[in-house]
């Protein structure tokens, strides 16, 4: 790794949908945060009369995230966030934290975090109020459901047993 690298950690669709050029991937660990679908998305999983609800962190003593760290060269970087910044408009501000990464070194990553109070900020619903959203909500980048069942298959293939996810995963699937 040179010191030009700049590492990004995507813990939600950034791990199923990158959506941009990088240099490699890898598996990676982020601590003191935990996932949660407090977000409303009203411009990618719902639309502003059904928004839906997308992922965002948390900060909690001693949880852990796991992701996919994508590393771009200096020269990507900058294009990279600027796109990153539009798809990430609703609520999301990117943040500088450390990362551990599978098999490697820490590393300083940016991170897209929706802090609590922000203005698509859905609170702390109930995990069969926002399966119920997910149910029904659709938007420019797909349904809710697909966004979920997606997050949830790679977060099995990462090995991260998250069960705010997998609860909601499974009170979906049994509603279908
Ligand atoms: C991320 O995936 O890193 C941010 C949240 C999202 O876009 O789902």
């Amino acid at each position: 790794m040179d010191e030009q690298s700049v590492w990004l950690f995507g813990y939600g669709s950034v791990i199923y949908r990158p959506s941009f050029e990088f240099v490699e991937s890898r598996p990676a660990t982020l601590r003191g945060f935990a996932r949660r679908f407090s977000q409303r998305s009203d411009d990618h999983r719902g639309t502003p009369s059904l928004p839906g609800r997308v992922v965002t962190l948390v900060a909690r003593e001693g949880a852990s995230v796991r992701g996919i760290a994508y590393r771009f060269d200096a020269a990507q970087a900058e294009a990279t966030f600027v796109a990153l910044d539009h798809r990430e408009r609703a609520g999301y501000e990117r943040s500088a934290v450390e990362i551990e990464l599978d098999h490697g070194a820490l590393a300083s990553a940016y991170v897209y975090i929706a802090p609590r109070g922000n203005a698509w900020d859905a609170g702390d619903e109930r995990d069969e109020d926002i399966a119920a959203t997910i149910l029904r909500a659709h938007g420019p980048s797909g349904s809710n459901v697909e966004y979920l069942l997606r997050l949830a298959d790679a977060l099995r293939s990462l090995g991260d047993r998250d069960p705010h996810v997998f609860a909601l995963e499974a009170a979906v699937l049994a509603a279908r």
